[in-house]
C-alpha cells in the first residue's frame, strides 16, 4: 500500500488530515496518534526524535510512500534530523505556515506550544520570507492536555484562551498561526475572542498543498479511493470516541505497538 503517514501526538493530527481530504481525497492515509505519550509540547528534541524514529520505522514497514509531520512541536525540533535518516520526502509546519502567514500580514501572533516557542522555528522561518515582519509568540501549555481530554468547548477552556489571546490582543497583531495543530479545532471559539480583522492561519492548508506538488513532481499521486487507516500507541477506544467528534463518525482505531529503538544522541 502507498500509504501517506500523517503522525501528531494525538487529536491535533486531525486538523491535517482534514486538509488532506479536502485537498487530497483519493490519498490512502497512515494516520498515528501517539496517545500513550501526549503531550508533546513539553518535551525534549531528544525525546521527540526516539519518538519520531520509533514512528516513522513501523510506518515504513506499513509501506508510506510521504510523510506529513502533523506536529508542529516535532517539525520545528527534529524534522531536519528525521529527514535525513529516513528515505521517503517528509514535510512539517513550519515553513508552509510561515509563508502562508505573511501572505496575510505583517504584525503576526503565534499559538504554540512551549517546546515550539522555545525553539525560535517560527519568528526564524517567518523572518526569514520576510524581514520586515513583527513576530510575537504566546506559549499555550493548558491547551492541549483539555482538548485531549474532550473539554475544548468548556468555559474553563474559553477563559484560558481569552487570557492566551489577550497578549495579541494588546499587541494588536494582524495575523495568527495556529502553531500547534491542536488549535484550530477551537477556531470557533478564537474566531469570537479575535477581533474580526484578524486572519486566522492554519498551516495545515499549505502543507498539504506543498504536499500535493511534491507528489505531483515525483510522480506519487494516487488515483483511486482514499480511505483512512488509524493508529495510536494509547487505547484506540478512547480514541475512536475523542476523535468521533471531528470525524462525525467513529472510526476504527488499531492498537500499535511500536518497534521500541535504542536511543540514539541527537545529532545537530
Ligand atoms: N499537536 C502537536 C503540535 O502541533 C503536539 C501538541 C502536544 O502534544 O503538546 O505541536
Amino acid at each position: 500500500m502507498n500509504w501517506i503517514g500523517i503522525y501528531d501526538s494525538g487529536l491535533g493530527g486531525l486538523t491535517v488530515l482534514r486538509a488532506l481530504q479536502k485537498q487530497l481525497p483519493q490519498e490512502p492515509v497512515l494516520y498515528f496518534g501517539d496517545t500513550a505519550r501526549v503531550p508533546y509540547g513539553t518535551r525534549s528534541a531528544a525525546e521527540l526524535l526516539t519518538f519520531g524514529r520509533e514512528i516513522l520505522t513501523w510506518m515504513g514497514e506499513q509501506g508510506v510512500k510521504m510523510v506529513l509531520v502533523a506536529c508542529n512541536t516535532s517539525s520545528a525540533l527534529v524534522l531536519e534530523q528525521l529527514q535525513r535518516e529516513f528515505p521517503w520526502p517528509m514535510l512539517g509546519l513550519i515553513l508552509p505556515g510561515a509563508r502562508a502567514a505573511v501572505q496575510m500580514g505583517r504584525r503576526i501572533g503565534v499559538l504554540a506550544t512551549p517546546a515550539t516557542v522555545q525553539s525560535g522555528a517560527y519568528p526564524r522561518a517567518i523572518r526569514e520570507a520576510c524581514p520586515q515582519a513583527g513576530v510575537w509568540q504566546v506559549p499555550c501549555p493548558a491547551l492541549v492536555p483539555l482538548i485531549e481530554q474532550g473539554r475544548s468547548h468548556t468555559p474553563e477552556t474559553r477563559l484560558l484562551l481569552n487570557s492566551y489571546l489577550a497578549a495579541l490582543r494588546s499587541v494588536g497583531v494582524d495575523t495568527v498561526i495556529y502553531g500547534c495543530t491542536h488549535y484550530p479545532l477551537l477556531d470557533d471559539v478564537m474566531a469570537e475572542l479575535l477581533p474580526p480583522q484578524v486572519r486566522r492561519i492554519d498551516p495545515a492548508t499549505a502543507l498539504v498543498r506543498a504536499a500535493a506538488q511534491e507528489l505531483d513532481v515525483l510522480g506519487l499521486k494516487h488515483h483511486g479511493n482514499g480511505g483512512v487507516r488509524f493508529g495510536v500507541s494509547g487505547s484506540p477506544q478512547t480514541f475512536a470516541r475523542m476523535a468521533q467528534r471531528w470525524l462525525g463518525t467513529i472510526p476504527p482505531v488499531e492498537a500499535v505497538v511500536l518497534p521500541m529503538l535504542q536511543e540514539l544522541p541527537v545529532v545537530d
